[in-house]
């Protein structure tokens, strides 16, 4: 069975891409007799839910993956760890093991379904072993790594719930139909929760190899309102932003860390040129640093220290040397951080560095806001164009425009919130940003 999935090619689906033949190895080769396999269904990253999908709708597939993975390794306990906020997930596979227990199919194997309770960094196989165990949520340092040392001390498999899901297909199917969708270091298909400005988001599921502008053209539909794509950020709170240039990278492990991003898990939006990317890399850091355990002192105040900087910039207050230092502690927080939470936490600032740093000098030295999103750096004002609709003014939820019916509009700057509404209200094209 373990030559089989590593003949597949199939690597972990839960971010890291690691061989999957090659830890069930791992895990078998313990001498111990007492071994556990765990599902790692806790999928803390915003935006994502391609294992929600599959657990609540194909809860067999993942219980069938588990048990052929407990059957390699020569485990007879296992767990499924679900985030809480994930109630029908949680309600389908308890049921699915009931079924497949009064089936016989489980035989030899125990297994539980224990719910997260829902911090990001309990996704990271450590802390969740830490939580699977009763204790505080928090990752440690490896190795040793689990499939030596995990949980109650021993010898355990943690596999995502993608990853599992896979496994079923492979045996049914072959090593080599898996092996035949992909490139040479990634094999088979990925899911994706597309989303952002494209005609068409969701859930999709890909062969590797396909390129991020089939994705955004062919699966998305291309952008909404004929805007131009601007970027892709992938891999979530730990992944980065791709630029349209590069768009013809595939979507392949390797391919994508040369970028600077990473595949994570599965989160791809896709992004426009009215997104500004200070603002994106704000969006995620402080998603990453709201999520810190706080166990290490980089991850926990560097990233404090990396989201004032961009908090100051977007206000437009930015300090002559705030490039500099976000370099600089981008450096330290990957590098001085024990888990994979903080050591990628930089990504999406490092990247947005690295390919549009001409907007976040614009937001430090001329007070501006190249995408019109930055609300301290934008007004909204109304052209000529205007012909008196006043369908902005019925938009405006804080009545800063004046309802004058046949006149040319005008937005009260002081009462304006930046919310865009009388902009995407306006049939005119005649409400700008400046
Ligand atoms: C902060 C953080 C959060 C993570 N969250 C998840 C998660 O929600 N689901 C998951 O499968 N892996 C997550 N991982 C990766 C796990 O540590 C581990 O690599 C994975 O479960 C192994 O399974 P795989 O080899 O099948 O990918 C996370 C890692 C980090 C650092």
């Amino acid at each position: 069975m373990i030559a089989a999935i590593s003949a597949s090619g199939l690597r972990g689906r839960g971010g890291a891409g690691f061989p999957t033949g090659l830890k069930w190895e791992r895990a078998r080769a313990q001498a111990d007799p007492v071994k556990y396999v765990i599902c790692n269904g806790d999928e803390g990253d915003p935006g994502a839910f391609m294992d929600r999908a599959v657990l609540e709708s194909d809860p067999h597939r993942v219980l069938e993956g588990l048990a052929i993975a407990a059957y390699a390794i020569g485990a007879a306990e296992g767990y499924l760890y679900i985030r809480a906020e994930y109630p029908l997930a949680v309600r389908n596979i308890r049921a699915a093991i009931l079924q497949a227990e009064g089936r016989g199919l489980l035989e030899g194997l125990r297994l539980e379904v224990r719910e997260g309770a829902g911090a990001f960094v309990c996704g990271e196989e450590t802390a969740l072993i830490a939580s699977l165990e009763g204790r505080r949520g928090t990752p440690r340092l490896r190795p040793p790594y689990p499939v030596e040392k995990g949980f109650r001390g021993r010898p355990t498999l943690i596999n995502n719930v993608e990853t599992l899901a896979s496994v079923p297909w492979i045996v049914r199917h072959g090593a080599q139909a898996f092996a035949a969708f992909g490139t040479q270091s990634s094999k088979g298909t990925k899911v994706f929760a597309l989303a952002g400005k494209v005609n068409r988001g969701g859930l999709i599921e890909v062969p590797m190899g396909i390129t991020i502008l089939q994705v955004v053209e062919e699966i998305g539909g291309g952008m909404r309102n004929g805007r131009e794509f601007k970027a892709a950020q992938i891999g979530g709170p730990s992944g980065g932003c791709i630029p349209a240039r590069l768009a013809d990278t595939p979507i392949d492990y390797d391919a994508l860390a040369s970028t600077g991003a990473v595949m994570g898990s599965g989160g791809l939006v896709a992004l426009d040129d009215r997104d500004c990317m200070v603002d994106i890399a704000r969006f995620f850091l402080r998603f990453t640093q709201a999520e810190s355990c706080g166990k290490c002192t980089f991850c926990r105040i560097g990233t404090k220290r990396m989201l004032e900087i961009l908090d100051r910039l977007c206000e437009g207050n930015g300090r002559p040397d705030d490039l500099q230092k976000l370099e600089t502690l981008t450096d330290y927080v990957s590098r001085g951080s024990l888990c994979g939470l903080g050591q990628t936490a930089p990504n999406p600032v490092a990247t947005t560095l690295r390919y549009f740093r001409e907007e976040y000098e614009a937001h430090l030295h001329e007070k501006r806001c190249p995408a019109g999103r930055c609300p301290a750096l934008i007004r909204y004002r109304v052209t000529d164009a205007c012909i008196g609709c006043t369908l902005c003014a019925q938009a405006c939820p804080v009545s800063a425009i004046a309802y004058r019916p046949y006149e040319k509009h005008a937005v009260d700057d002081s009462l304006c919130t930046r919310c865009d509404m009388c902009r995407q209200a306006c049939q005119d094209d005649a409400i700008e940003v400046v």
